[in-house]
């Protein structure tokens, strides 16, 4: 496993991740398969919008359907039918957003299952065992996501406990295909986004995430903390922003550095009815569509552009059926791996300042 920057134009950074389940070119979008599935596709449909990797959950995963079921499969690619590579976030984030009576302790939080109340510990410890058994092939360090906002203070003690947990992480041993990512915590302060990167940086890692973001700060926030922590990383290392995000969120972390992305927003909003379009997003459940009979978005060959209408996507969507979430899903995938694709390609032709001017006059002229 490896990391090979081929060129950069401007910030903007062309690569290659390899990894002992293929390899994975940069900038990426990785969809977010929670529990072991991207919700309404499947193997067949990832490998058709030809997904490169695509993230599991930790948390999820651990409390159903649980390690003794996975292992028996042999691992989560196994039991997931997927071969290509797989990432796995730590599991910090979600027992902080999702379980109950959460207790912070020195070495890890117990909480309560949100599904049954169960009482489970997870700590760094842990989260390295559990991500060991999976068999992902990029791990995500155990740290906690500070809530925005947050004092200086708060920031302060809660660095401290990401950066106790990354040193518990490092020291666990993973399986030799497995890769091992820091997280830079330290929320909206300067000092300690950078301090933070700097300490991640020491402790050589294979590959840096960017983590407290997208939790309810101004866009400006998170593009200066992306201006102060990117300097600081090593040139030579995979760097993932974690959670985001919309596609001009995409473009403009791109252009400050940015190589991995992961969000649920095209597969969620797909659910509820909303396309990402070249010309913005667009409420597909809305009357107006329907007897609109062409695509969803004019500009997409993806297969339900080509095959299918808004007036059907939308009479399926108001229908409840489960076809229409699925057909959404697809498009919004394919919009958001194509809009990548195109990225990698104007990096590669020295052309990503045009294509971010154009990607954002356009995207804005559809919206409102
Ligand atoms: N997903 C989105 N943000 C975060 C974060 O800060 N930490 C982790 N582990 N996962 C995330
Ligand atoms: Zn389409």
């Amino acid at each position: 496993m490896s990391f090979t920057l081929h060129k950069k134009d401007g910030e903007a950074r062309l690569g290659t991740l390899k990894t002992s389940h293929g390899d994975v070119p940069t900038p990426i979008f990785m969809p977010v398969g929670t529990v072991g599935s991207v919700k309404t596709m499947d193997s067949e449909d990832m490998m058709e919008l030809d997904a490169k990797i695509i993230l599991g959950n930790t948390y999820h995963l651990y409390l159903r359907p649980g390690l003794r079921i996975i292992d028996e499969a042999g691992d989560l690619h196994k039991f997931i039918n997927w071969d290509r590579p797989i990432l796995t976030d730590s599991g910090g984030y979600q027992v902080f957003s999702l379980a109950k009576l959460r207790k912070l302790k020195y070495d890890g939080v117990e909480f309560r299952s949100h599904i049954d109340g169960e009482k489970i510990f997870i700590g760094p410890k842990e989260s390295m065992e559990i991500q060991k058994s999976l068999g992902s092939d990029i791990v995500m360090i155990f740290d906690e996501c500070t809530p925005y906002p947050a004092t200086y203070e708060q920031a302060k003690e809660s660095l401290e406990i990401t950066q106790r947990w990354g040193d518990e992480c490092a020291k666990q041993e993973l399986h030799p295909h497995q890769m091992l990512f820091g997280i830079v915590q330290g929320s909206t302060y300067e000092d300690l986004r950078i301090e933070s990167a700097r300490y991640l940086a020491d402790m050589d890692l294979p590959g840096y995430a960017i983590g407290g973001l997208s939790v309810g700060e101004p866009e400006e926030e998170m593009l200066k903390t992306l201006d102060w922590v990117l300097p600081e990383l090593p040139e030579d290392k995979p760097r993932y922003l974690m959670g985001v995000g919309t596609p001009p969120q995409l473009v403009e972390s791109v252009a400050r550095g940015v190589d991995m992305f992961d969000c649920v927003l095209p597969t969620r909003v797909a659910r509820h009815g909303t396309a990402y379009t070249s010309s913005g997003q667009v409420q597909i459940k809305a009357s107006k569509w329907r007897n609109d009979f062409g695509p969803i978005d004019d500009e997409c060959d993806c297969k339900v552009c080509k095959g299918y209408s808004r007036a059907y996507v939308r009479h399926l969507l108001s229908t409840n059926e489960f076809s229409g979430m699925r057909l959404m899903t697809y498009h919004n995938l394919h919009f958001y791996l194509r809009l990548m694709e195109r990225i990698r390609e104007a990096i590669a032709e020295d052309r990503f300042e045009e294509f971010r001017q154009d990607f954002h006059a356009k995207y804005q002229r559809g919206q409102g």
